[in-house]
């Protein structure tokens, strides 16, 4: 089969196209044919060896395929070959990929690949940061840092579903009219606007009550500026650097809360899988919910997407197909 595979660490320009042997089954996992497979920021920390996961050279990038199962291993009692089915897994950048079963999703009819391969990470860290870490309620404020990217013009539709007022932030102009389209009652441009006095003139002084930061070092101490009292921050990423250390300190004033969050605490957890799962679904299919996939690249091309990830110029979902 055909598979993306990295011998060095470095630049998108390490990762080459090869021929390799389709993955061996294990017990309690499967083998899927994948039809789309999503692309996450974080797959460009595991090229680059800094993610949480280490390479084990040479490696397969990739956390998410979307496909049908081709084979089951032994000890899996509820999968069968030619379901489609979506997974969370590692070294899916191939045709095939292996995937523990319960870490596989079947795919509702309506739910093509595509969005099949955009729905788990990027979707489900969206929905467990605001209805499992934060109890989000209509009328509460939600700050959407990079706003027109994966997470973020997800998390603006699930914000909007329940009933929140939604900011938004981008690096560019040319995504507010997305982050607009798909929730975002204001977009900020934090390049060239201070976005902790813009978010407190836009709530008359009060802040937000939720503070969605995947960026870091740039946005998390004017974050603690534009908390509401009672205000809680969730850190889940450092696309732009890890932040500075926090004085908790500077929490009491206003009765802060920060809080991390990593989608595989979440994802371990079956019922908290199930219960995720089931609501993303429901709102897509109110169409209250929609994956935006904002470019697909032929598999060869990872490098290719990869750099067009950390442009910043991105949209949506990036997806490969193989
Ligand atoms: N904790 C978890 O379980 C979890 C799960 C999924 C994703 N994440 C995190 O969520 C963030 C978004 O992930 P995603 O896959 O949906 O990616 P994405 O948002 O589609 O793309 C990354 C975005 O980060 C922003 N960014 C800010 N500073 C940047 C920099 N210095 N270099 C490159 N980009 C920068 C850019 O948007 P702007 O320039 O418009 O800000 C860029 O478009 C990432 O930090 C990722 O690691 C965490």
């Amino acid at each position: 089969m055909k598979a993306i595979q990295f011998s060095e660490v470095g630049g998108p320009e390490v990762m080459k196209i090869v021929e390799v042997p389709k993955p061996e089954l294990r017990p309690k996992m499967v083998r899927v044919r994948n039809h789309a497979i999503g692309i996450n920021f974080a797959d460009n920390f595991f090229r680059q060896g800094t993610y949480l996961v280490r390479p084990k050279l040479p490696d397969t990038p990739g956390m998410e395929g979307a496909g049908i199962i081709d084979e089951v291993g032994p000890e899996v009692e509820e999968l069968k070959p030619g379901m489609r089915v979506v997974g969370i897994g590692l070294k899916t950048y191939a045709e095939y990929s292996l995937f523990y079963a319960n870490q596989i999703i079947p795919l509702p009819d309506f739910v093509s690949f595509e969005d099949g391969a955009a729905f788990p990470i990027q979707t489900l860290t969206a929905w467990f940061m605001m209805h499992v870490s934060h109890h989000l309620t209509s009328g509460q404020t939600v700050l959407v840092h990079s706003a027109a990217g994966g997470v973020g013009l997800v998390a603006l539709q699930i914000a909007k579903a329940a009933g929140a007022r939604v900011i938004g932030t981008v690096s560019n102009d040319a995504k507010i009219p997305v982050a607009k389209q798909y929730g975002a009652d204001e977009v900020i441009n934090y390049e060239s606007q201070d976005f902790a006095k813009e978010v407190m003139r836009l709530t008359d002084g009060k802040g937000v009550d939720l503070n969605l930061d995947a960026v870091g070092k740039p946005t998390f101490e004017k974050g603690l500026e534009c908390a509401a009292p009672f205000g809680h921050i969730i850190l889940y990423g450092r696309a732009g650097g890890p932040p500075d250390k926090l004085d908790v300190n500077r929490l009491f004033p206003k009765a802060l809360k920060v809080s991390g969050f990593v989608l595989f605490t979440a994802s371990s957890q079956h019922h908290l899988m199930h219960q995720g799962t089931e609501a993303c679904f429901k709102l897509m299919q109110e169409g209250k919910l929609k994956m935006v996939v904002g470019k697909t690249f032929p598999l060869d091309q990872a490098p290719a997407a990869h750099r067009f990830m950390e442009s910043r110029q991105s949209v949506g979902k990036l997806v490969l197909v193989p």
